[in-house]
């Protein structure tokens, strides 16, 4: 039996960019032997973040995943509390309330493809303790409205920024908003750390406790072995912060040229029928952290169709997310609501490769395969 062949891919939807300082960082950390999660590099990159992102605090994680674990833990959600939530998702804030025993409520998107901010208050109830913002793909969701929403109910506002650092609504970054705010430095975000992720927040007592919960509640001085709380161990090493550091001092660039991508797809593909772009509206700064289209019925071929070819020609392609109500394991959560946007965009939803060091060239070779399979060329 011949074994499988995986298909090679020669442009990858994303792979990670190393500026300038990465590399003399890290040895840098190894040499002077801090390779856990004390030194130098750690206090440099939470102080930098903070100032970049215009917050007080900053304090850096394992990755998002435990960030949105704990900023839900620290807010002292859990039992039966219901944070509202997108549908439209990556599933990672989601298993975040689950894991805090709080009850996901879900909503569903608008054409930025965040959630949808007139059916929030639809789903506040009692029980309602928070809501947890995700800003997609890169464009934010229009957080003025949220906040409003918060202050009329008195609830608590958690933004996960992974996918848009450097958003801005009306001119204000994101991350700033509400609460507290999480970030991923994964390999695929605009800047990387390997793994990692960043706790931003404004306020003095949540920060001093995301700092002690994240590293095991340990007590001070000759009681450090007396734990104040369950902590965790969600520590970033000093290793990682090094090439965090190195990233963070290109940030501005990688969001430009993520903004240049897009914009030279939108021009290439500018009145291909049943092409749609990404969201971009007046209020709002979109980093097009990925470059999403939808491709619709006007296209001719399926999205598949499309994906397949572009697959032949060695271009890889991922599908949107998967909504949280068509998720296998929300199975048996009694999900209220219908989602017909959500549902649209992860069925139309592919983004396209888009990572830093993508030639101009190559977006313009992506974008006539696309034309030529439109108008039957491939078929
Ligand atoms: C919106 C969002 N939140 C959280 C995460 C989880 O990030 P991490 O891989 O750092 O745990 C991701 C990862 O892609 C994400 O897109």
């Amino acid at each position: 039996m011949q074994s499988y062949q995986p298909q090679t891919i020669n442009i990858p939807v994303c792979k990670p960019y190393l500026w300038e300082n990465e590399i003399r960082y890290v040895n840098e950390a190894l040499h002077e032997g801090w390779i856990s999660s004390k030194g130098r590099f750690i206090n440099d990159f939470e102080n930098k973040f903070a100032s970049f992102c215009k917050s007080r605090y900053a304090v850096t994680v394992s990755n998002a995943t435990n960030a949105l674990h704990l900023a839900i833990d620290v807010l002292g959600l859990g039992d039966g509390d219901e944070i509202i939530i997108p549908d439209f998702t990556m599933m990672a804030p989601v298993f975040a309330i689950l894991q805090n025993r709080c009850i996901p409520v879900f909503v569903d998107i608008d054409e930025t493809w965040n959630m949808d901010v007139d059916q929030i208050e639809s789903k506040v109830s009692k029980k309602t303790k928070a809501i947890m913002v995700v800003h997609n793909y890169g464009h934010p969701a229009y957080m003025p409205a949220i906040k409003r929403i918060c202050d009329k109910h008195g609830l608590l506002l958690i933004e996960d920024c992974s996918e848009a650092i450097g958003a801005e609504v009306d001119g204000e970054f994101i991350g700033n908003w509400g609460n507290i705010s999480c970030y991923s430095f994964y390999a695929n975000k605009i800047i990387t750390t390997g793994e990692g992720g960043m706790i931003t927040t404004n306020d003095p007592k949540i920060f001093e406790l995301v700092k002690s919960k994240k590293n095991m509640a340990f007590g001070t001085e000759q009681f450090r072995f007396e734990h104040t709380a369950v902590g965790y161990n969600y520590r970033m090493t000093n290793i990682q912060a090094a090439i965090g550091l190195g990233q963070l001092e290109y940030v501005d660039h990688a969001i430009e040229k993520k903004i240049q991508i897009a914009n030279l797809y939108m021009r290439y593909l500018n009145g291909v029928p049943g092409v749609v772009f990404p969201p971009n509206k007046p209020w709002a700064k979109n980093v097009y952290w990925v470059f999403g289209i939808l491709v619709t019925e006007e296209f001719g071929c399926s999205m598949a169709y499309l994906q397949s070819i572009l697959s032949a020609q060695g271009i890889e392609t991922r599908n949107f997310f998967t909504p949280a109500h068509k998720q296998p394991f929300l199975k048996g959560l009694a999900i209220k609501g219908e989602f017909p946007n959500s549902t649209f965009i992860h069925l139309h939803g592919l983004y396209l490769p888009s990572f830093v060091a993508l030639k101009d060239s190559e977006i313009e070779d992506i974008c006539n395969i696309i034309k030529d399979t439109q108008q039957g060329l491939n078929r």
